[in-house]
């Protein structure tokens, strides 16, 4: 088959919502790849060394004075398992450098890893139209726990968003908004450190702190646009997580 035809089937199948393919055995792709860099510190008490670099990425996040530099360290490090399991690209953020509210979701899709840049697909056209609609366009930066697409679109692990948190946080202290709102269940878990289902856990005011350094954002966890896509009649509870963030954003008495 040409060049030519297999994009053609490739593309007929992207059409068709297939976008990633299994073999049947398990296939060692890391053999091929310079070997993800694994901490050097020792094991204590005899648990096992965690499989990626913490110190090596909180030191490369610290390094980057600015956003750009930050996207491109994200875009050196070698330490998340996702960067393996099939993702074309770093995914880091969109939206305004300055941004007084900073939106963190789960992880990039197809969409986005095809792209580069998170939250383009259906539920990201989804988060537009809310952010839109509570005013808050260009005062948004966009962002994920991780910034590789997991395989399948699986949620990614409690270790793959430990591997990206120095740089999430990093992200953050850059940017230094006054609002923080993490859309989903594996965004509040990871970010800030909540337990329990995202029903229970939306719409109630937090804090996020950094691990090193006194920064102290609020912050509100919601319902992700992809939940809303397939159950419609929660996009109320969203809307209202959106009101909130406008009202304590700008200080209203209420949202009119
Ligand atoms: N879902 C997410 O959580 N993030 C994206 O970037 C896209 C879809």
């Amino acid at each position: 088959m040409d060049l030519r035809h297999a994009e053609s089937l490739l593309a007929f199948w992207a059409d068709a919502g297939v976008d990633s393919l299994y073999a049947e055995g398990p296939c060692d792709r890391t053999a091929a790849r310079p070997q993800a860099r694994v901490t050097a510190t020792a094991a204590i008490g005899g648990d096992p060394p965690p499989a990626f670099d913490l110190e090596q990425a909180r030191m490369a996040a610290a390094a980057a004075a600015d956003l750009n530099a930050l996207a491109a360290a994200i875009a050196a490090f070698e330490g998340c398992g996702l960067i393996t399991q099939g993702a074309r690209q770093a995914v880091c953020w969109r939206g305004s450098e300055t941004a007084e509210v900073m939106i963190i979701g789960e992880a990039p899709g197809a969409d986005e890893d095809a792209a580069g840049l998170p939250f383009i697909g259906r539920a990201g056209k989804l988060l537009d139209r809310m952010i839109a609609a509570a005013q808050l366009a260009d005062r948004v930066l966009i962002t994920n726990t991780v910034f590789w697409r997991p395989p399948g679109n699986r949620t990614p692990t409690p270790e793959e968003q430990q591997a990206c948190a120095p740089f999430l946080e990093r992200a953050i202290s850059l940017v230094a908004p006054k609002l923080i709102l993490c859309v989903g269940a594996a965004s509040a878990r990871s970010v800030l450190k909540l337990t329990g289902g995202i029903l229970a856990l939306r719409g109630q005011w937090r804090e996020w702190r950094a691990v090193d350094g006194d920064l102290a954002i609020p912050a509100l966890a919601t319902l992700h646009p992809a939940f809303l896509l397939r159950q419609p009649s929660a996009k109320k509870q969203a809307w209202v997580d959106f009101l909130a963030v406008r009202v304590r954003l700008d200080g209203l008495d209420s949202y009119m």
